[in-house]
């Protein structure tokens, strides 16, 4: 450690260097790497802002106390996915988070609180066992009794089993997978509701965790399936630095005024409001790179991101298939999933390793992010080809 409080740039440098340069070749998790934030942090920088502490502490719709905040950025940038999210403008409330965690964490808590005020006995939350961990987590967090039901082979809830699971004697918490972390597999949110209105449960909330699929599925034609008009969940949790690609943890949570109105008000006084947040400081940062995205690429560019990547995730499918390599890929998904491959390409590809006994065993996934065109993906069907020739690379 360097004592004269000086910077080591050169060993920062070399961080750099190699951060730059493995971004190039990751693609086995769901991090959009074709970032364009350099003008938004120069902007920053000479603005005087990056020597302002601002904080998003408390409602965004509320006025607030505490003057340094963006929550106006923060509220245009809801105000954007409302709609896209088939929420109506003057229904919805919403937040940018810190990620898809913080966006379930909030839609469990607010959840329970809504089942609680319809009925006085406590939840089951249901969860597909191919939902990512958070909710698992959570449901310990928040002291939840949780029924995990099984997935298909494509990593969708069974809906019979889900049906089997399900006690209508008591109020239902649903979180629903739209894009599961590793197959990519979207619970069939039809199904689920014909069990319930056969079972009718005595309260039912259904929460919807979109984390990667949620970004790119409004600007596609299956919008439908995160649309909160056409599915009637109560609320939705996506990521940012997914689909939208952003350089750190971000997210968006949205749900309607009415979730907001039952939960408990804890009255703040130093922040003249009732605050529904679960952390009381938020990145107020966070919001202004949203905003600033949103403003350079708009609905039509999403739209084209969108395209872009289930082209080419099909591409890899495609390819893969051509040299007879056991592969897979769920439908509106940019998430191939297949046979792992050795050591040396799972660590050049940064590839994410999964076990399923009825599609072989061992497997990995590739998701297909902007970052990731056809000539990067001829490169790693190069390299599956040397792989199985048993060269080491
Ligand atoms: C389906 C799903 N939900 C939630 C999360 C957690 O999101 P975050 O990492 O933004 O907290 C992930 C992360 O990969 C995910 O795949």
């Amino acid at each position: 450690m360097n004592n004269n409080h000086s910077i080591d740039i050169n060993r920062l440098n070399a961080f750099a260097e190699k951060m730059v340069h493995e971004k190039k070749t990751a693609v086995g998790f769901p991090c959009n790497q074709n970032i364009k934030l350099a003008d938004f942090y120069h902007w920053y920088a000479v603005s005087g802002l990056a020597d302002v502490a601002m904080n998003n502490v408390g409602d965004p719709r509320k006025p607030s106390l505490f003057a340094l905040n963006t929550h106006e950025f923060e509220n245009e940038v809801i105000d954007f996915f409302s709609p896209l999210y088939g929420f109506a403008p003057d229904e919805a409330w919403g937040i940018v988070t810190n990620g898809g965690t913080d966006g379930n964490n909030h839609g469990i808590y607010f959840g329970v609180h809504v089942l609680s005020a319809r009925s006085k006995l406590k939840p089951i939350l249901y969860v597909s066992e191919e939902a990512h961990y958070s909710i698992m987590r959570l449901c310990d967090l928040q002291g939840l009794e949780m029924r995990q039901i099984p997935a298909n082979i494509r990593g969708e809830m069974e809906v019979q089993a889900f049906e089997q699971a399900l006690d209508p004697g008591r109020p239902a918490l649903i979180v629903i997978a739209v894009g599961t972390t590793f197959k990519g597999g979207i619970d069939n949110q039809d199904a689920i509701e014909e069990v319930l209105a056969r079972k009718r449960p005595v309260a039912v909330y259904r929460h919807v965790d979109a984390a990667l699929f949620g970004g790119y599925l409004p600007f596609t034609e299956h919008a439908d399936l995160v649309s909160h008009c056409e599915r009637h969940f109560d609320s939705i949790a996506v990521s940012g630095h997914k689909f939208f690609g952003f350089d750190e943890p971000l997210g968006l949570f949205l749900t309607t005024n009415e979730v907001i109105a039952t939960q408990n008000p804890f009255r703040v006084s130093y922040l003249n409001a009732s605050v529904p947040t679960i952390t009381c400081s938020r990145s107020a940062l966070a919001p202004l790179k949203f905003w600033w995205q949103i403003h350079k690429t708009g609905v039509e560019g999403y739209r084209r991101q969108a395209e872009l990547i289930l082209k080419n995730a099909l591409y890899l499918k495609e390819r893969l298939d051509e040299i007879a390599y056991p592969a897979w890929k769920n439908e509106f998904s940019n998430t191939v999933y297949f046979q792992r491959p050795g050591d040396w390409v799972m660590k050049k590809w940064s590839l994410a390793p999964y076990e399923d006994e009825r599609l072989g065993g061992m497997l990995a996934h590739d998701i297909v992010m902007r970052h990731e065109g056809m000539h990067l993906i001829d490169h790693f069907i190069d390299d599956l080809l040397l792989d199985r020739r048993g060269v080491d690379a």
